[in-house]
């Protein structure tokens, strides 16, 4: 055990000197962790071997899962890969700082140990000034993956890193609540044809009108995990996991309710507890069971920042069953369907009509 400081901040007021000592920590070797504007991540030098080690070791992930690297000024860029095609160019020009993380091949600089045994690399340009501050005064590389154990949902409060990550890391920066909520959109720009590796707050339709042809890495798409392999190795573990079984039924609003309100019966008749997923405008289906409102359908980006939070809300209580409503929003539908469907372990009920169910 090591002990954790914890430095509260806000983007607008941050702590210069709680920074300053965070960027000491991981020169040196250490770990810190920090605020972007998608989720919390676990910083360590992404030039040092030994640091991603630790990284690996703090959160008890696979070595072979490779981590992102945090710059804060774009020309930073072109000493971590050997080229960068227009496209590329192109969407960083759109879209950085923000939620995007790009794959290219990597220049000699970047150690095996961050890039998980890959030839390529994953860099990022985050959209929050605490963590740009930070990266600025670690030497500019900062390796992050988010900062939660392996298989947790990913932190989007400084309290979820310290249930996580406490006593495993020196330092922690809480700049409050993550404003997205899910992981940054991640491209591959290393085969011809741009590919979405990891839906994120960008989705398929809005990289399209920037580049064009953008397909979608068929092992996300499809059924069971075992069809095709996603390419990011990190989209191939179960992964944000709540402890409890979380289902997802879907289907027309009222059966979906009815389906959801039935089974919670059942289980609460057996004595289990069950918590429920759902909309503000279904809210009031749910007589029984614990109900976990997540946001309206009118405001997708609440529904994507309230999920993770909910999920370790359920384990914090021991939760043993939960149900979930789907949410297929127009823009963010993709990635917040995506993370869901993973934490769900791939249990999707459907339900056709009234009483009419299968799966
Ligand atoms: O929003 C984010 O991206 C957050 C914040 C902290 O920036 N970071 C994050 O990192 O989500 P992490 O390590 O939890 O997820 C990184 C994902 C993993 O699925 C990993 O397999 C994939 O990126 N990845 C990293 N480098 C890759 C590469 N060279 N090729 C393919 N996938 C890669
Ligand atoms: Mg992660």
């Amino acid at each position: 055990m090591i002990p954790t400081k914890i430095f509260r901040m806000t983007e607008e007021e941050p702590d210069r000197e709680a920074i300053r000592l965070a960027g000491e920590v991981i020169q040196r070797g250490g770990l810190a962790a920090f605020p972007t504007e998608t989720v919390y991540g676990l910083g360590g030098n992404a030039l040092d071997p030994e640091a991603s080690r630790k990284i690996y070791a703090a959160k008890g992930r696979p070595s072979d899962n490779p981590l992102i690297v945090h710059i804060a000024d774009r020309k930073d860029l072109d000493r971590l890969v050997r080229e960068i095609p227009p496209a590329a160019e192109k969407l960083i020009r759109c879209c950085w700082p923000g939620p995007l993380t790009i794959i290219l091949e990597k220049s000699g600089i970047v150690p095996y140990e961050t890039t998980g045994g890959l030839d390529t690399v994953a860099v990022r340009f985050p959209d929050n000034r605490i963590a740009q501050a930070l990266i600025r005064e670690s030497g500019g590389y900062v390796a992050a993956p988010s900062a939660n154990l392996s298989g947790r949902p990913s932190p989007t409060t400084a309290a979820h890193v310290e249930e996580d990550l406490g006593g495993r890391i020196e330092i922690i920066l809480d700049g409050g609540p993550v404003k997205i909520g899910l992981e940054s959109t991640i491209v591959d720009f290393t085969e011809g044809v741009p590919v979405i590796l990891r839906p994120g707050y960008l989705g398929q339709e809005k990289l399209q009108e920037i580049l064009g042809e953008v397909n979608m890495d068929p092992g996300l798409l499809s059924e069971t995990e075992t069809q095709v392999r996603p390419r990011a190795p990190g989209m191939r573990y179960r992964h944000y996991a709540p402890r409890g079984d979380l289902k997802i039924v879907e289907g027309e609003a009222d059966a979906a309710a009815g389906e959801i309100r039935r089974r919670v019966r059942k289980h609460l008749e057996a004595g289990e507890s069950v918590g429920i997923i759902c909309s503000e405008e279904t809210r009031d289906s749910y007589p029984e069971g614990d109900v976990r409102c997540i946001g309206s359908f009118a405001d997708e980006e609440a529904i994507a920042r309230h999920l993770y939070g909910i999920l370790r809300a359920f384990d914090d209580k021991e939760t043993q069953y939960i149900y979930s409503e789907s949410f297929f929003t127009p823009h963010m539908g993709q990635a917040i369907m995506n993370r869901l469907i993973k934490a769900a372990g791939h249990q999707v009920i459907t339900v056709q009509q009234k009483g009419d169910v299968n799966g």
